[in-house]
């Protein structure tokens, strides 16, 4: 049964592994080593750019699951195309901006929702961005878009650690949290702007845990990963 943890969700935290590096062989060399500790696997617009839905394909043959984070931002038509291929390809789930707005945003649901249906697949997961941390934010513009986001039928909202408690106190709805800039030491931000221990990104209400360079560049990523989860199984997960 799925424990009811202290910030509202009511499924167990994973860590997602973002995938930035720079060969296939390379991206597919994290898969073998870490699947199934990790299930999930970030494909962002480098990997994907290089190697296009190939490495979907590869990763999804060992058995684990891709969250395509292409960020898709465009007129509604042109997302909903682009987010019915994502379907077709089985991405778990996927990011788009939700400042291209609430025709945007129900278009892509729709195509989502549609492709899915046609080919008999489980839809998949339409996570929204709200402003990336490298431009200047308030926290009322993050809530204002989060909001918008979840009223227009979106599954979850990337977000810091310190948004995620904001979010889930403020919007009653069941959705998820996607949060990225988790250090095992908050000392150690390489560029991230607001980071946060797994225990606190799991206390504040995120579902997922998007963690890249501190397993990439651990000197043992299969311990490093272990140890992460160590922090995900005590944090009350
Ligand atoms: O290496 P690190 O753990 O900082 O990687 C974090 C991942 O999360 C990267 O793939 C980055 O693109 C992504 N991300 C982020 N901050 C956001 C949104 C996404 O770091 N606001």
């Amino acid at each position: 049964m799925r424990k009811l943890r202290k910030a509202g969700s009511l499924r167990p935290a994973q860590i997602i592994l973002a995938l930035d590096v720079d060969s296939l062989e390379g991206a597919m060399g994290f898969v073998d080593r870490l699947y199934p500790k990790i299930k999930i696997f970030k494909v962002g617009s480098h990997l994907f750019t290089a190697y296009g839905p190939r490495i979907i394909e590869l990763i999804r043959e060992k058995g684990a699951e891709v969250f395509l984070d292409l960020k898709y931002f465009d007129i509604p038509n042109t997302v909903a195309q682009a987010v019915g291929a994502a379907a077709r390809h089985k991405v778990k789930m996927l990011t788009l901006h939700i400042s291209g707005g609430k025709e945007m945003l129900e278009a892509a649901v729709a195509a989502a929702e549609a492709k899915a249906k046609e080919a008999s697949l489980a839809r998949p997961l339409l996570i929204g961005v709200t402003v990336l941390t490298s431009a200047l934010a308030k926290s009322n513009d993050v809530l204002a878009l989060a909001k918008m986001g979840i009223e227009s039928g979106l599954d979850g909202i990337v977000c810091s650690a310190r948004e995620a408690g904001i979010l889930r106190e403020k919007i009653k709805r069941d959705f998820l949290i996607i949060t990225p800039g988790i250090r095992m030491d908050t000392s150690s931000a390489d560029d991230q702007k607001r980071t946060a221990t797994v225990e606190q990104a799991v206390k504040a209400g995120s579902d997922f845990l998007v963690i890249g360079r501190p397993i990439l560049k651990a000197d043992n990523p299969l311990a490093k990963t272990e140890e992460l989860l160590g922090d995900l199984y005590g944090a009350g997960n």
